[in-house]
């Protein structure tokens, strides 16, 4: 009993004082960081180059990448960059290896996301997934692929941006389906290239209690097991304001999705539902998103500062207070949830 408390206290000790443990040299490493225009990926750029990095920003927009000059330091560099267009992502990719030169690439924040449309699945053509999809999901796989020989080189950081609802399915379209894959992608990729434990904030007490002890001892004959000392990072932010979670754009998307319905298909929820849909989906959204962007982008700077990062983290309380447990509760759980959240359509069995 007291040997298993004095294990328990001294791995939370040891564990805290890893997770402060910091990278030196960080005026010269590189970090590319994708869809700087706005939200979370612009604030990333204006604090790591206010830390010393060589941030390397990509925007999809002119405009985006002009304003983010502007607030930033002399050592900030943009690029255009559109992730779902191989071609464009090539292009960055050679601008980069000339950038970073044989020093390779530190870290590669894939942020750039697309939220629309979101709303009842059965509302959705093929086209509204591809969306998404395309990216939120093809996007980080292709960047990724492109731009790992670079980061192999520096030994760096793959830092994924997913979402709790890629770990919660709380809403239909192509959204929820891209963030639980770049979750099955991350962790895929992270056994290929990282076998030394990566942390897990969430894995029980008794758990970490028998790694620590199956480490202590792998740690202590020094076989350190290494592919490539690549770090891959997930970033799972609750509901923050956006222009992912921006109701107008949402809102539109779901007008248009209700017009392209058949008149049979529109007469099964009725015409009330539209109306109830939207009104919950504000009530929700204007209740539960956070405006403090820096609880994300504090997650990406310890993934990348970090001696030993972690391998998930959650941002926002309503991310590590509802999302995150709701995801290890089974399935009639959320369904429940949602049920007694979400109108019910007129001509329901
Ligand atoms: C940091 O840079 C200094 C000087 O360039 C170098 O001597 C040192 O080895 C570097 N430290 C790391 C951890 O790379
Ligand atoms: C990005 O590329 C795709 C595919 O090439 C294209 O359809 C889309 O319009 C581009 N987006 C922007 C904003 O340039």
């Amino acid at each position: 009993m007291y040997v298993s408390a004095t294990f328990v206290a001294l791995w939370i000790v040891g564990w805290l004082y890893r997770d402060k443990l910091e990278i030196e040299n960080v005026t010269e490493k590189y970090v590319f960081i994708t869809g700087c225009d706005s939200g979370f990926g612009n604030l990333l750029c204006r604090k790591l180059d206010g830390k010393g990095f060589r941030v390397l920003a990509a925007c999809l927009t002119e405009k985006g990448a002009d304003d983010l000059k502007r607030v930033s330091g002399p050592h900030l560099k943009t690029v255009l960059l559109n992730v779902t267009c191989q071609d464009s992502i090539q292009k960055a990719m050679e601008w980069t290896k000339k950038e970073v030169g044989d020093k390779g690439l530190w870290g590669i924040v894939n942020n750039a996301g697309y939220s629309l449309p979101m709303g009842p699945s059965e509302w959705m053509k093929v086209e509204d997934f591809h969306k998404t999809l395309n990216v939120n999901l093809n996007g980080v796989i292709a960047m990724t692929v492109t731009f790992l020989p670079l980061v192999k080189r520096a030994r760096g950081r793959i830092v994924n941006v997913a979402s709790v609802l890629g770990r919660v399915a709380a809403n239909g379209g192509g959204y929820c389906i891209s963030k639980f894959a770049v979750e099955a992608f991350s962790d895929c990729l992270r056994s290929s290239l990282h076998h030394k434990r990566q942390r897990d904030t969430t894995r029980c007490v008794f758990t970490a209690l028998l790694l620590f002890i199956i480490c202590s001892v792998l740690l202590s004959v020094r076989r350190d097991i290494h592919y490539f000392g690549v770090n891959v990072c997930i970033i799972e932010p609750g509901f923050f304001k956006t222009a992912v979670t921006s109701l107008d754009p949402i809102e539109k998307e779901l007008y248009r999705l209700w017009d392209q319905l058949s008149p049979e298909v529109q007469a099964s929820y009725g015409d009330k539902y539209l109306d109830k849909y939207i009104k919950i989906q504000r009530l929700i959204m204007n209740g539960i998103c956070d405006s403090d962007l820096a609880k994300v982008t504090n997650c990406m700077e310890h993934a990348l500062t970090a001696a030993y990062p972690r391998t998930r983290y959650s941002a926002g309380w309503d991310a590590k207070l509802l999302w995150i447990p709701l995801s290890y509760m089974p399935a009639c759980v959320v369904d429940i949830g949602l049920k007694l959240v979400m109108p019910r359509p007129s001509k329901s069995v």
